[in-house]
């Protein structure tokens, strides 16, 4: 599903190159949940936004569905994002001046969707991440907790083949964060989304079966846990 082979990043300071990802190679399944830890600065925001098509590596592949993502010009890229991969910021990054409703619609907006259809859908996805009746406020009427969840179906709507999360719990408070863990596992259980979850804390990363840990941009793997707590193979 993903396959990351031999990837190394390097960013420039001058006239100065900088590696921060050092030759990283490894592979997801469908249905899996990762959690991709590490402490600040280890790499693991570079590696998410490679992985997500948003920048270029300087080396190396990145398979989703088959389909090397590196090699795709701006607008084949463009295409591939909207179709497979779905992103959850940290910050939510939702549109203040639309609905709840109107922001998980909106990637369908560019897939030629009928309204009726686009509606049908995100509220579904309402119903599912608890919040089916705020779909009719604005965004900035809602809590934190609550704007992650309104992002979080914004990501599914599209039925991506993989959702990265950069530190999707990161400016919630711990009880609200568990609520959210807790969401994203129940969906990554009924719809089979392949999950990739940035975090630099140990509680977060204890909720998934793997573990990928960054060191100086440096990969290494945790022993996969037995008791099946997210995803499957
Ligand atoms: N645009 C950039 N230009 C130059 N250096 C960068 C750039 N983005 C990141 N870096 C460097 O790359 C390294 C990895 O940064 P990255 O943001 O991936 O870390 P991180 O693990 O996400 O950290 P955090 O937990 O603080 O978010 C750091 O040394 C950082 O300074
Ligand atoms: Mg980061």
């Amino acid at each position: 599903m993903l396959k990351i082979d031999q990837l190394s990043h390097s960013f420039r300071n001058g006239l100065e190159w900088t590696e921060v990802l050092h030759q990283i190679s490894f592979e997801v399944h469908k249905g899996d949940m990762v959690a991709l830890l590490g402490s600040s600065g280890s790499g693991k925001s570079t590696l998410l936004n490679l992985m997500a098509g948003l920048m270029k590596p300087t080396e190396g592949s990145i398979y989703i569905a088959g389909q090397d993502i590196v090699t795709m010009n701006e607008n084949q890229l463009a295409e591939f994002r909207r179709s497979h991969i779905g992103f959850i910021f940290q910050a939510y990054e939702l549109i203040p001046n639309l609905t709840v409703r109107e922001n998980i619609e909106l990637p369908l907006v560019f897939q030629g969707l009928s309204p009726r259809k686009r509606k049908e859908k995100a509220m579904v996805l309402l119903e599912q991440v608890g919040l089916p009746d705020k779909s009719e406020m604005f965004t900035s009427q809602l809590s934190g907790g609550q704007q992650q969840r309104v992002s979080i179906a914004r990501s599914l709507i599209t039925e991506p083949s993989v959702i990265f999360a950069d530190e999707p719990t990161g400016n919630l408070d711990t009880k609200t964060e568990e609520e959210i863990i807790a969401i994203l596992k129940e969906l990554n259980k009924s719809m089979q989304t392949t999950f990739i979850i940035v975090t630099h804390e140990r509680e977060v990363a204890e909720h998934t079966r793997r573990v990928l840990t960054l060191r100086d941009g440096h990969l290494e793997e945790e022993p996969v846990r037995t008791p099946v707590l997210g995803g499957t193979t």
